[in-house]
């Protein structure tokens, strides 16, 4: 029988999933122990001679867990889609592939992108806490429609990032009776009115319009921050970007927490700049308790970054990334590798 290669899995995945791993005659396979964040130093300590490393998002992938691995490392998979906790050039310079999990959570997004804009709108932060001293008046708790009416007929969504999970809202937003589309994007790639002309085509709105900033804070009804973090869009939206957008605006963010200045958020909805914020993500997360400014805020709704967390989702996240750490130990093509 050969030897056996060793793998490292942050997190236990859950009885649908594990079994392939733990059943995989030609694996070892090590398990973090408890239900919580994979201890750091216990990572490093059980690094050592791992063919392949199963992380998770709170799983710093750096030269120093590369070190502690050593050269028989062929593979690191993430369960998740995002991936700045790892250091790319540093994975590719040592030649060690990997794998995430790309379009299995782009729906579960999708729809909680749009819940968020619901929940900001209609001020789900304050009308569920409400009770018992709630009086009824007409236009308590009123904020802005996010369907089209006969008096304001079309809608613009703005999308910092339009990729696969940004026109998943949009297509999620057409029967809202959303009309216009705008968004921002890498300014290193070129734009392509053909290719927005298309995609206008495809989801039946009136235009889809590649813009600065400025005019994207302008002209929509709803900002959806849906670009990847790292230091290109850290605290993109700033001050200067949230005075900018319209008072009857709301702002989504189910991206990442270090896009949002959260602290300008804070005061742009307390001064009124904007209406308000459907926010699945905040810098510094997980640790975010009670005084935090966003928590703190009027009309901000703050989640503990569920956006893929639906069973279904979940599911197909782990059988991905176990996918891809089993691929890439024996050197087959992964279904999801991160080309660098
Ligand atoms: C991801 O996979 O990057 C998502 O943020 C998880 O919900």
């Amino acid at each position: 029988m050969p030897q056996r290669r060793k793998v490292v899995v942050c997190r236990d995945l859950g009885p649908d999933v594990m079994p392939t791993l733990l059943n995989h005659p030609e694996l070892e396979v090590i398990v973090w122990p408890e239900n919580s964040s994979c201890d750091r130093k216990w990572l490093l300590e059980n690094a050592p001679g791992a063919s392949g490393i199963l992380v998770l998002l709170s799983e710093k992938v750096n030269a120093e867990l590369l070190d502690a691995a050593g050269p028989n490392l062929r593979v690191v998979s993430t369960m998740s889609v995002g991936y700045e906790h790892a250091d790319i050039p540093e994975l590719a310079k040592r030649g060690v592939k990997f794998g995430y999990t790309p379009d299995v959570l782009t729906d579960a997004v999708a729809d909680l992108s749009i819940m968020l804009a619901l929940m900001a709108g209609r001020n789900t932060k304050e009308t569920t806490e409400i009770w018992p001293n709630f009086v009824w008046s007409p236009f308590a708790f009123c904020g802005p429609q996010l369907s089209a009416t006969s008096t304001s007929p079309t809608r613009t969504a703005g999308f910092i990032g339009f990729g696969r999970i940004a026109q998943a809202t949009l297509a999620r937003l057409v029967p809202f009776g959303f009309t216009h589309c705008l968004y921002t994007a890498n300014p290193s790639t070129p734009p392509n009115p053909a290719a927005d002309a298309q995609v206008a085509a495809k989801y039946g709105v009136k235009e889809v319009r590649r813009v600065d900033m400025a005019e994207l804070a302008r002209e929509s009804d709803v900002v959806f921050v849906l670009a990847p973090g790292g230091s290109k869009t850290y605290h993109i939206v700033n001050e200067e970007f949230l005075k900018q957008m319209k008072k009857t605006a709301v702002l989504v963010n189910t991206s990442r927490g270090t896009l949002v200045d959260s602290d300008a958020l804070a005061k742009a909805l307390h001064e009124g700049w904007l209406y308000g914020a459907g926010i699945d993500v905040v810098e510094g997360e997980p640790n975010v308790d009670e005084n935090h400014p966003l928590v703190k805020a009027p009309r901000c709704v703050v989640l503990p970054h569920i956006g893929s967390a639906t069973t279904e989702t979940r599911i197909g996240m782990a059988t991905l990334a176990v996918n891809n750490l089993i691929n890439g130990i024996f050197g087959r093509p992964m279904p999801a590798e991160l080309s660098v």
